[in-house]
């Protein structure tokens, strides 16, 4: 059985995390290796239709998103998690708990994420429609350490996603031989 292992991407809403997510996602299918993408919106969806954005409901879902990860990364699925994650110590308790952690800072100015709003989620914080989007009213802890930063405003998507698949060639995730 192939390593398992999590790409684990934490940054300010708009800065790139599904779009590189699914690019990252296509080249790893590609290299026949099993892949499972748990993205932001879908999964909280799906595992916290219950929860919202306090600390302690983000905590909650990212503690779910890290055990459902866990539970892929031990039977050899490349996971790609995609999501906000502001708080430093929510992420270095997933790194424990999955074991096989690639954290990647998907990092953009937040003038450049207000400039992109795909979703019109800023527009909607400065207007006041909601009162708790990380960057704007909440607090986003940028790593200290993450394996990997890309840097969305400076880099095509094509450099970003080539220096993850890069740093997972380095830690022998895309070999073979290496096995659990
Ligand atoms: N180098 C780049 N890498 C990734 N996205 C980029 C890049 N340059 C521009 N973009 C654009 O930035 C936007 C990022 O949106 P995306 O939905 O991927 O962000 P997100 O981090 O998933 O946000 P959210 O937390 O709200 O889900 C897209 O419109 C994308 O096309
Ligand atoms: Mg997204």
């Amino acid at each position: 059985m192939r390593k398992g292992f999590a790409v684990w991407l934490t940054g300010l809403p708009a800065s790139g995390k599904t779009t590189i997510a699914r690019a990252l996602e296509k080249i790893l299918r590609e290299k026949k290796l099993n892949v499972e993408v748990l993205d932001g919106d879908e999964v909280r969806m799906n595992l916290s239709p219950d929860l919202g954005f306090t600390k302690e409901d983000r905590e909650t879902h990212a503690r779910r998103v890290a055990y459902v990860t866990k539970l892929l990364v031990r039977n050899g699925v490349a996971v790609i998690v995609g999501l906000i994650s502001p708080f430093r110590n929510f992420r270095e308790q997933a790194r424990k708990q999955i074991g096989n952690f690639v954290e990647v800072w998907v990092k953009c100015p937040i003038e450049e994420c207000m400039k992109r709003d795909p979703k019109g989620l800023y527009k909607k914080a400065i207007n006041g429609e909601i009162n708790d989007l990380t960057g704007i009213q909440d607090p986003y802890e940028e790593p200290l350490n993450s394996e990997v930063t890309v840097d969305t405003s400076k880099e095509s998507l094509e450099e970003s996603v080539n220096k993850i698949i890069k740093k997972l060639e380095e830690l022998k995730y895309l070999t073979t031989s290496h096995t659990s």
